[in-house]
């Protein structure tokens, strides 16, 4: 599986005060989605393509198009929720699709509570938004549905991943790639991710 950590200063730029406990719901909000942004371009680079004819006023020429199927994404409720403008932004003829999800914070096992994918998704790209990859439950969840659906490939964009994360997601589906803004010394004995920035769906809504 291959994990893409770009390394970009605006990148860390951002991040630094993403995790800045002062940073408000507003900013937070801003400041993720032009983070995702930045990895949604990283992530696209191997988007499926077709040839198409193109008339330039000067002259005939080939340009590329997205292929149909249309890639689908798929934001894990509620954190994914604040990445999503970010993304839609580089893909907007992609369709979206939303999961769910909560982990249990006493077991850390991650619960569906909602499934709104299209039925099937046979030959399509898929692009999972998560923020956080922390024990990998959720992720490694969320591939599993939209394997199962019939995704022909899946990638996963985080904004901080925790190794034991990235391990236990490469295990359970070594296919799934991962974009992630940084990667984090590691998790507490809560299954927070530390640095971190704390809990990503309270501080994107603003809720406690
Ligand atoms: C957070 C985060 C991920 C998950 C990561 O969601 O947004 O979905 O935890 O943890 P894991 O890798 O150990 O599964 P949470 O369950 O807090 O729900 P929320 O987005 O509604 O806050
Ligand atoms: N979920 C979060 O929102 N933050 C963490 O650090 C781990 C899981």
């Amino acid at each position: 599986m291959r994990v893409i950590n770009p390394d970009h200063r605006l990148i860390a730029h951002k991040l630094a005060y993403l995790r800045d406990k002062r940073t408000d719901s507003p900013t937070f909000r801003r400041l993720a989605e032009e983070l995702m942004t930045l990895l949604a371009y990283e992530a696209t680079r191997d988007v499926r393509v077709e040839p198409f004819e193109i008339e330039t006023p000067v002259a005939p020429t080939t340009g590329i198009k997205l292929s149909n199927p249309k890639p689908l994404i798929v934001p894990i409720l509620r954190a994914g929720l604040g990445m999503l403008e970010g993304m839609v932004r580089l893909l907007p003829s992609a369709e979206v699709g939303f999961l769910g999800m909560q982990r249990d914070e006493e077991t850390l096992q991650a619960i569906t509570y909602a499934n709104r994918l299209p039925d099937d998704l046979s030959g399509r790209q898929v692009y999972v938004l998560d923020p956080m990859l922390a024990t990998g439950g959720s992720a490694a969840h969320a591939a599993r549905t939209v394997k199962e659906a019939g995704a022909r490939s899946v990638r996963l964009l985080s904004i901080i991943a925790a190794p034991e994360g990235i391990a236990a997601l490469h295990d359970a589906h070594p296919d799934v790639g991962i974009v992630v803004a940084a990667i984090d010394e590691g998790l507490d004995a809560n299954g927070y991710i530390v640095p971190g920035l704390g809990d990503a769906g309270d501080r994107i809504w603003g809720t406690r």
